[in-house]
């Protein structure tokens, strides 16, 4: 299965810091909030990936991250020219995605724990799959309904009376028809090709199911200066009680045998004296 990334958007609600660099490149503790969905990936599997951005952005992606050689992966690259909607990716990202089935992610949704992407990567038969995660205040989210076999009733956009707690995270496969769903959308309002019509259009023909996310599962969209902050401080904390980093990419890498260990001491020993680099030595060389 192929892997997508979403990683443009306006990113207001982060005015100042977006003027500084975009809302993916922000810091989340100790990486850029990109490795984070980048490891969500990564550790599912998942090694073709596509990271679409701004025009203005994307080069400093293209610098930050490179080819993904140094982790096994690779990582191409396509331009959104204005954030016309997150299903607008779907289209951008056709000559990419063939006919295939992919998996995207947002790029500033952090997940931390067994979200079930790897099980499903190797059971997937088509149609579209979603995650839902129960949450406080369903109101300001996409909110599903799903029975007892796991398929999707409803799902309603910012529902003033929510049918059910489970939110739908910024995570989503989809089978190859999802480029030519995406293409019969109308804009919505707000003159965005909506990720939920792409969701509808899979439901109104029977093939959207659902996994609620465990509760032993983090979910965080850290679009916020609020959630940013609670991100750092959630990956800290988890940093300090495991001794062991979250998203570390290298290390990601190395464990998924995606790099052998002579392939990547040759990428630690190019990073600069630093703290990562350190816990790199430590972590995999031992
Ligand atoms: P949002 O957080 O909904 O939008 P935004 O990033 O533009 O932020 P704000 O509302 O503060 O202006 O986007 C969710 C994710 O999807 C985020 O990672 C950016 C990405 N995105 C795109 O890449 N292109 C788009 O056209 C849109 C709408 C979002």
């Amino acid at each position: 299965m192929r892997g997508m990334i979403l990683a443009g958007g306006a990113g207001t609600r982060l005015f100042p810091l977006s003027q500084v660099a975009s809302k993916q490149l922000q810091p989340v503790y100790d990486k850029p909030m990109i490795y984070y969905p980048l490891e969500t990936l990564m550790s599912s599997g998942i090694r073709d990936i596509c990271l679409i951005s701004s025009p203005h952005d994307l080069p400093v992606f293209q610098r930050v991250l490179g080819s993904g050689e140094q982790w096994g992966v690779d990582l191409s690259y396509e331009v959104q020219p204005e954030p016309g909607g997150i299903a607008q990716a779907v289209i951008i990202g056709e000559s990419f995605v063939e006919q295939d089935p992919f998996a995207l992610v947002l790029g500033d949704n952090i997940f931390h724990g067994e979200i079930g992407l790897k099980p499903l990567i190797s059971t997937f038969g088509g149609g579209a799959v979603i995650w839902g995660c129960r949450v406080e205040d369903p109101q300001r989210y996409g909110v599903i309904e799903i029975d007892s076999s796991g398929s999707v009733v409803s799902i309603e956009e910012k529902p003033d009376n929510p049918k059910s707690d489970l939110a739908v995270p910024g995570l989503y496969v989809y089978d190859g028809t999802a480029v030519s769903r995406a293409k019969d959308l109308t804009p919505s309002s707000r003159g965005e090709l909506e990720i939920t019509d792409l969701n509808l259009s899979f439901l109104d023909d029977g093939q959207l199911s659902a996994v609620e996310l465990g509760r032993d599962v983090t979910w965080m969209d850290s679009g916020t200066h609020e959630s940013l902050l609670e991100s750092s401080a959630f990956v800290a904390a988890i940093e300090r009680e495991h001794g062991q980093k979250v998203a570390c990419l290298e290390e990601v890498a190395y464990n998924m045998g995606f790099v052998s260990l002579k392939e990547i001491m040759q990428t630690i020993e190019k990073m600069p004296k630093s703290p990562y680099r350190t816990y790199c030595e430590r972590s995999i060389l031992g």
